[in-house]
Formats: structure tokens, sequence, C-alpha cells
């Protein structure tokens, strides 16, 4: 064994075994084979999933849009990893950092089927969409289109380039219930010009969940000329796709969102023959400029974090992607359908299946989504978080794998009795 050698055996040896999750992989077994919906809608099954999971029993948390915490074996998994980073300090940095890292891309690569080097492990979404969106090489009166409906951070971002470098944004607004796919790809495409460079979308939109055609808008755009960066934040390990069936430009997401990865995750795909137009702010000159490394050089960071992505993968495909999905939407469709006819009630959400993931967003007529938000946690101890923004006020509810229809029949009863 040469020095090299030795020295990465040592490095990976230090790391905990993999993971097992008997528990979860009998449970799993007992549900391959059946339908879907079937699935998703056996909640004995569900609760045993439910066992990975610590939850404060204090309030019903409907609120796992802003991250999703870890199931118990990811997180003690995470500790492990911490310990033994922090065992070996320096040579771990010096020896296998990289080599995991890359490890854990081509992990995450193949979650949605493209290849290792398209990918970069990031902190979260915003770091990989503002990486493109200031890495662009602007030109005054370069034109940018995207939603009022878009994540407040990226907004700003292009708001800043647009002082900076007199970029025109361009602002399109989403309808909660679209007619059809025609209808979205329609309104992108009339806010588009001969100066537009770049359209961001949401892939599912945080506020409301509804999942907009990707593949119709990046076809249409890029018939005029214009790249499409995707804003994947709640789509990723949500809904189950295939990037070559999106065939955007950039797409950027938070892997402490919906795989419940550790905290300070995310990832940024570019395709391959887009990695050497973008300027990169965290910068890496000796690398060729097709490598796409060259556009995160974050320095030193948590990189036990990275080892608990590949838990988080584990989990998630022990579970199956495709399952997760069908519940998530189930679960969306069981609260959200038992309201819609209610007096006074709201729904921002799609009703097709194939347009929303496991979010939706509720609100009263005559009630403020403030005083809602604080009335449902303070009367029935129900967590989850007010939306205000154009053509959407109400409640942001997103229920995790981990939630029973039982928590929900809390969450209808009380919206019932609310909008009375
Ligand atoms: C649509 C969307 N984009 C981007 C983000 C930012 O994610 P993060 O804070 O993990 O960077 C969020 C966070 O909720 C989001 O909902």
């Amino acid at each position: 064994m040469d020095k090299r050698t030795f020295l990465k055996h040592v490095g990976m040896m230090s790391f905990a075994a993999p993971l097992t999750f008997i528990q979860l992989e009998e449970a799993v077994s007992g549900v391959i084979g059946r339908d879907l919906m079937d699935v998703a809608k056996d909640e004995d099954f569900w609760l045993k999933v439910r066992g990975d999971y610590d939850l404060k029993p204090d309030y019903i948390n409907l609120e796992n849009g802003y991250y999703c915490f870890m199931p118990r074996q990811t997180m003690d998994h995470t500790i492990e990893h911490l310990r033994a980073v922090n065992y070996e300090g320096s040579y771990y940095m010096r020896t296998v950092q990289r080599e995991n890292k890359n490890r854990v891309a081509n992990k995450v690569a193949e979650i949605v089927g493209c290849s290792g080097e398209e990918v970069v492990i990031t902190r979260n979404t915003t770091e990989s969409l503002d990486i493109i969106i200031g890495g662009i090489h602007w030109n005054a009166g370069d034109e940018a289109v995207m939603a009022e409906q878009d994540y407040g951070a990226m907004l700003n971002h292009f708001d800043f380039v647009a002082d900076r470098f007199g970029v025109v944004n361009k602002r399109v607004s989403l309808p909660n219930h679209p007619k059809n796919d025609a209808e979205i790809v329609d309104l992108y495409a009339s806010a588009i010009t001969s100066k537009t460079r770049i359209l961001m979308v949401c892939h599912m939109i945080n506020i409301t969940g509804q999942v907009l055609p990707i593949r119709k808008i990046t076809d249409m755009a890029h018939a005029r000329g214009v790249e499409v960066m995707v804003d994947g934040a709640h789509a990723f390990s949500h809904i189950s796709f295939q990037m070559k069936d999106l065939d955007c430009d950039y797409y950027g997401t938070s892997l402490h969102k919906w795989l419940s990865a550790p905290l300070g995750a995310g990832m940024l795909y570019v395709k391959k023959d887009k990695i050497d137009k973008v300027w990169p702010l965290l910068a890496e000159r000796d690398l060729e400029p097709n490598d796409i490394h060259r556009l995160n050089h974050i320095g030193t960071h948590p990189v036990h974090t990275d080892l608990g992505i590949l838990d988080a993968i584990e989990y998630q495909n022990t579970i199956g992607l495709e399952r997760k999905e069908a519940r998530l939407k189930y679960l969306q469709h069981y609260w959200t359908s038992q309201l819609r006819d209610v007096s006074r009630v709201v729904i921002n959400s799609p009703v097709e299946m194939s347009r929303h993931g496991g979010i939706g967003n509720v609100g009263i007529d005559g009630i403020e989504p403030a005083d809602l938000e604080k009335r449902l946690f303070a009367e029935y101890q129900i967590f989850t978080v007010a939306i205000n923004r154009p053509g959407v006020r109400g409640l942001r509810i997103t229920p995790n794998i981990y939630t029973t229809t039982e928590e929900l029949d809390s969450l209808v009863h009380a919206i019932k009795e609310l909008s009375v």
C-alpha cells in the first residue's frame, strides 16, 4: 500500500459503519410491490416511519418547509461524523475531504440522473442560486424574468444586480389555480424580450406548493435564446424527476429541506457546457474553466455535514422517493379536499395532484394571516407560518412523512371552527 492509499484508507476507516436501518427496511419490505397511492394511505406503515423521528409533544408541527429535521438515524450518524472529523482535524481535511465531497456530489447527482461533474455541494439554495445570479456577465439593459411569488433572497439579489449593472427585472404574477400549463408558459413568454438573458422559475412554489411545468417553460425560453435557472428548494427529494427531463441550465436546492440532510447542505447543478460561462464569486483559479468546483471555493467549513448527506440519501432510498412523494401529495390532498368548499376558507393551492406536492396554503376571509397563525398555535397548538405575499394570503401548511392524518384532522377541525 503506498502512502497516499494508506492515508485514504485510514481516513475512511474512522467513519461509522454503513447504516442498516433494520426496522425501516423491515417495514418497507412489507409494502414493496403495492400500489403507490395505496401505500400512501397506509397509516400503519407511516406510523413506523414516524417512529424514526424525535417529535416535540408540545405542538403539531406543520411547518417543515423551513427545513425538514433529520430522522434519528441520520442525526446519530451525523454526530458520529462530527466526532470523527474533529478527531482527525487537519488530517481529515488534507486526506479525504475532497474525495468524500465528490462522492457526495455523485450520490446527489444519482437522485436526479445527471453527472456528478455537473453538481457541486453548497450550503443551501440561497448560495447555489446566488452563485449564478451574481456570476452572470451582466451588461446594462440585460433583462431577467422571474415571478412575484419567487423567494425573497433571490428577488433581492436580482434587485442588487439591477442596481449594480443596470439589469432590468421583469416580474410576472402566477395564478394559484392555473387552467392549464399553457397559461403559465404564456405568462412567462409574455415577459421575454430580445434583451432577456435568464428566466428564474420555482420548481415548486414555496408558499403554495404549486408545481410548475418546468420542461415546457425551458423549451419556450430556450427557443427564444433565454437560459433557465430553476429554484428547486422544495422540489428536490419531494417529487421525483430527472434533470434531463427538465433541461434547465441551472438548478439549486437545499438538501436540508426535503432530503432531511443535516442543516447547511445544498447543491447547485450547472449544465456541463455552461460551467465555464459563470464568473466565480468564491473563486478558485487553479482549475479547468469547466470544472464546477471553480464556482464555490467556500474555504474551511463544517465538512461532517457532507457525510450526513450520504446517510440522508440512504434513508430516503430505503423508503423510496416515489413512496415519499405519493404520501406527501396524499397528505396535502387529505386536508385541502376537506376544506375547499367551506365558507370563507380559501385554498391557495391547485387541486390537481400533478400540480402540487405536500405543501398547501389556506386562508380565512376576514382574518389576517399573521392572526390566523397566532390563533392556530395558541388555541389549537398547531405550528404553521403566515404568508402575506402578492396573490397569496394564508398559512403555509407543510406536513412531512412523519405527519399523521390524525394531526391533519386537527388542522381541518381548527380551520372549520375559526372560519365560523
Ligand atoms: C423557494 C425557495 N427558494 C430558496 C429558499 C432558500 O433556502 P435556504 O434558506 O435553504 O437557502 C427557500 C427557503 O425556504 C425557498 O422556499
